[in-house]
């Protein structure tokens, strides 16, 4: 029998990485495929020195990215990894490379008719620049460069400032700044671009969501509710980029949905609870037509830019889907956030990653952009070809009818021995979780008991449901 290495990055959430290795180890499966069978190996990828030009091909089967975002050598390993020609779920190059925009300009273009995309427009970078700003910073510039350039002795007297390098940066400093405001003159627009946009592409309408064009967590969202709120937080943007996008209120439902390769569980969010309140507990169903439409927008988004796990958040208003942040190729997964929702999770992880570490799928990390962008682009198709064209493509990305297949010959009593490990070991993975939570110490006996009698009362008489997308099927 051969082993697959499925190896997972560094990352904070541990409840998920320990719930994954005690899932694993308690089903203990032997993957049947072309008439070979396979264990899996579930592991980490350890930082150690690497050389260019090494193979990082036998550390690992398959590796799924948790981190590229926020460690620089293991974005650096990724890339190797790609080098090697590994299989990782997400693309680490176009996950550090494709932000918010990138994905709200695909929607864009790639919406179904009866769906909205809310007008989303990219603002030019702004940092205000009065005179007395200017002053100010230089001051504060020569403060830090004097106590840079300041050396104290035993004898006072032996305190020495070198002012000539003092002099020599405050005038390279003056000189940049003189060439980054014929930048603004010359590059940036001087119309009163933040009115017109208002007016001419919102209408006047409020309110407006002023917000970052990367990144994530809600910081640098703000509900806009008149011009001169507009003015006010966008005088604050210090030079970041921020897009300014329409809002969908009143609402009937916010979802979230989590993708795994093809398999996208939506799930009601309630954002203005607390962060470890944001999912519901409730079971999702919605109507089939609104379900299908957003599983294929989220398996868009996830095969064209190569996330094969990620979240992904829309809002649902008179019918219609409103996509508004997808970007987030590392999505929560903390078992404190998630829940009633977190043995489905580790199912759908364990059937995506064994399905893509044992058949050797191919990731496609040379993305085809233009065989999408050929179709989005042509002013002769209609957005609905254009809609059923990449619900083809995610078809082919995810290999649907493959995936279920290796999934009905080897997963076919996953969910039932979820319920075993439910029922047997899942309690570890709750007090686990809390221990490594942000709660405060002194909640954690209280927080147990909550997140215990949850999962008791409202997961496990309805198992059977909260393990599938969709109750029945
Ligand atoms: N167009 C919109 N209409 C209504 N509400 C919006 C809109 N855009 C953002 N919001 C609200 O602001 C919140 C944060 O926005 P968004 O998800 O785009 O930012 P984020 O930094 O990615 O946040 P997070 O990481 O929490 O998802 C959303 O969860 C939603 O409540
Ligand atoms: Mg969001």
């Amino acid at each position: 029998m051969e082993t697959r290495k499925i190896k997972i990055m560094a990352s904070y959430d541990w409840s998920m990485r320990y719930g994954m290795v005690e899932f694993v180890k308690f089903v203990d499966p032997v993957i049947r495929y072309k008439g070979k069978e396979y264990k899996i190996e579930l592991g980490r990828v350890i930082a150690e020195p690497i050389i260019c030009g090494q193979n990082l091909k036998e550390t690992a089967d398959f590796v799924v990215d948790r981190t590229v975002h926020w460690n620089a050598y293991y974005r650096c390993w990724a890339q190797q990894a790609l080098h090697s020609q590994m299989s990782i779920a997400n693309n680490p190059n176009s996950f550090y490379a494709h932000e918010k925009h990138s994905t709200y300009d695909l929607m864009a273009r790639a919406i179904h008719p009866e769906d909205h995309f809310p007008i989303t427009v990219l603002l030019p970078q702004f940092y205000p620049y009065t005179e007395d700003q200017e002053r100010q910073e230089m001051w504060e510039y020569e403060q830090e460069l004097i106590a840079q350039h300041t050396k104290f002795g035993f004898d006072e007297f032996r305190r020495k400032t070198d002012w000539q390098k003092i002099h020599e940066k405050l005038q390279r400093s003056v000189r940049l700044r003189e060439q980054s405001k014929l930048v603004r003159e010359l590059f940036y627009s001087k119309e009163q671009y933040l009115k017109d946009t208002v007016e001419k592409i919102f209408q006047n309408r409020f309110p407006l969501y002023l917000k970052k064009t990367s990144g994530g967590g809600g910081s640098d969202v703000f509900k806009i509710n008149s011009l001169a709120d507009l003015y006010e937080k966008y005088d604050a943007t210090q030079g970041r980029s921020f897009h300014l996008q329409e809002a969908v209120e009143n609402y009937d439902v916010f979802v979230r949905c989590m993708g795994l390769g093809p398999q996208i569980l939506p799930m009601r969010f309630e954002p203005d609870k607390p962060l470890h309140e944001h999912y519901s507990p409730e079971k999702l169903v919605l109507p089939l037509n609104l379900h299908e439409r957003m599983t294929n927008y989220v398996m868009l988004i996830n095969s064209y830019f190569r996330w094969t796990y990620n979240s992904f958040e829309s809002i649902i208003k008179d019918g219609k889907i409103h996509p508004i942040d997808f970007a987030n190729a590392c999505p929560d997964s903390h078992f404190t956030s998630l829940h009633v929702h977190f043995p489905w999770l580790l199912c759908a992880k364990l059937k995506w990653f064994a399905y893509c570490a044992v058949t050797g799928k191919n990731m496609k990390s040379d993305m085809e952009e233009n065989a999408y962008l050929n179709v989005f682009n042509d002013p002769n198709k209609t957005q609905k070809e254009k809609f059923d064209f990449h619900v083809a493509m995610s078809k082919e990305y995810f290999e649907i009818d493959s995936f279920k297949e290796f999934c009905e010959e080897n997963f076919k009593d996953l969910n039932e021995k979820m319920v075993q490990f439910y029922d047997t070991r899942f309690d570890d993975v709750i007090r686990y979780a809390i221990h490594f939570s942000d709660f405060p110490i002194e909640d954690h006996a209280n927080f147990y008991r909550q997140y215990k009698e949850r999962m008791d009362k409202v997961f496990r008489p309805n198992a059977k449901d909260y393990l599938s997308i969709r109750p029945g099927e």
